[in-house]
């Protein structure tokens, strides 16, 4: 390709940008660090109209700076985080808010020693939320980039070598929001949608788009876990998580199973991360470690997770 052919390209996706993106998402319209720190977080395992509809407004209404989150407890970040899953995110949020209430840094380098901040999160915080010239590499840019490369099993390195040489230093910000956005609305991973693309014209990749995208193929774990159901005046018995990503939320009490199989309420399926669990619910009178009771009324919002919710779930069918 020659240098013009690049440039020309690199134009054509910042035509398409302005057009046909999802540019009025509600946080590529601040500038504020902090807000487009929190979106990065929130879009990391959650849908982007998700976010955008319901998480990143609520969040922000109630802790509209870095300051308000980092006096805030975690109960009360956690009871905004209620239904997004991944609480590990929520905890690293609060501490990277304790760490620097007054502002992120404002490199890669000092933003990859915050928790819950890895390469491509620092990334985006400087090149969508500091406007510096970075290049930037998500699964969707991933995508495009060996597509259009035309790269066989491009390693992570490589891929973020190539959007070194592709990065439009001009406009690096809304050249790399284009890319995220190619990905996931035309070249995506089944069926990409190559007429409407404005890299097609000098994409090597365009005749056989399959043979430069791969899917991870995921290994799952089989686990199966017990947990206890103890109720009392319509509150019911929690621990605090000690370990894993569910560290310092309220789960219910675990169980020897063989020892209570009489009072099992059902089971169901769970899956989290690459474990796929079968979890088994029973009714018991008492729990031996020290106890946080949760009134019914507060499931909504008391810091649980998903699991425990439908652990609640198949206790109240079960009265019914
Ligand atoms: N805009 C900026 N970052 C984004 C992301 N991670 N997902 C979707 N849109 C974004």
């Amino acid at each position: 390709m020659t240098k013009l052919q690049f440039k020309a390209t690199q134009e054509s996706l910042l035509g398409w940008y302005e057009t046909d993106a999802r540019n009025s998402l509600p946080w590529r319209k601040t500038s504020d660090i902090y807000h487009i720190y929190l979106s990065e977080i929130m879009l990391q395992q959650t849908q982007v109209s998700r976010v955008a509809s319901e998480y990143y407004p609520k969040f922000l209404q109630k802790f509209p700076t870095l300051s308000a989150l980092s006096k805030a407890s975690l109960e009360e970040v956690f009871s905004l985080w209620s239904g997004l899953g991944y609480y590990r995110r929520a905890k690293n949020l609060h501490s990277t808010a304790q760490l620097c209430p007054e502002g992120l840094p404002d490199t890669p380098k000092d933003l990859l020693k915050l928790p819950g901040i890895g390469r491509y999160t620092a990334s985006a915080i400087c090149s969508f939320g500091y406007k510096q010239s970075v290049s930037v590499v998500d699964t969707n840019i991933a995508r495009v980039l060996a597509r259009f490369f035309a790269e066989k099993d491009a390693k992570e390195k490589e891929l973020w070598s190539l959007a070194d040489k592709f990065l439009n230093t001009k406009n690096p910000t809304e050249h790399n929001l284009a890319l995220m956005d190619l990905g996931a609305m035309v070249c995506m991973p089944k069926n990409p949608d190559c007429d409407s693309c404005p890299l097609s014209k000098e994409c090597l990749g365009k005749e056989n788009p399959d043979l430069y995208y791969k899917k991870k193929s995921k290994v799952y774990v089989d686990k199966e876990l017990h947990f206890g159901m103890c109720v009392k005046e319509n509150s019911f018995a929690t621990v605090k998580s000690q370990e894993g990503m569910y560290k310092d939320m309220l789960k219910l009490p675990s169980l020897e199973a063989h020892r209570y199989e009489d009072a099992c309420l059902g089971d169901f399926k769970h899956s989290v991360t690459h474990f796929r669990l079968k979890v088994f619910v029973y009714l018991v009178d008492e729990v031996q470690e020290d106890v946080t009771w949760v009134n019914m009324q507060d499931i909504d919002t008391a810091p649980i997770s998903s699991l425990t919710q439908k652990a609640l779930k198949l206790y109240k069918e079960s009265l019914v």
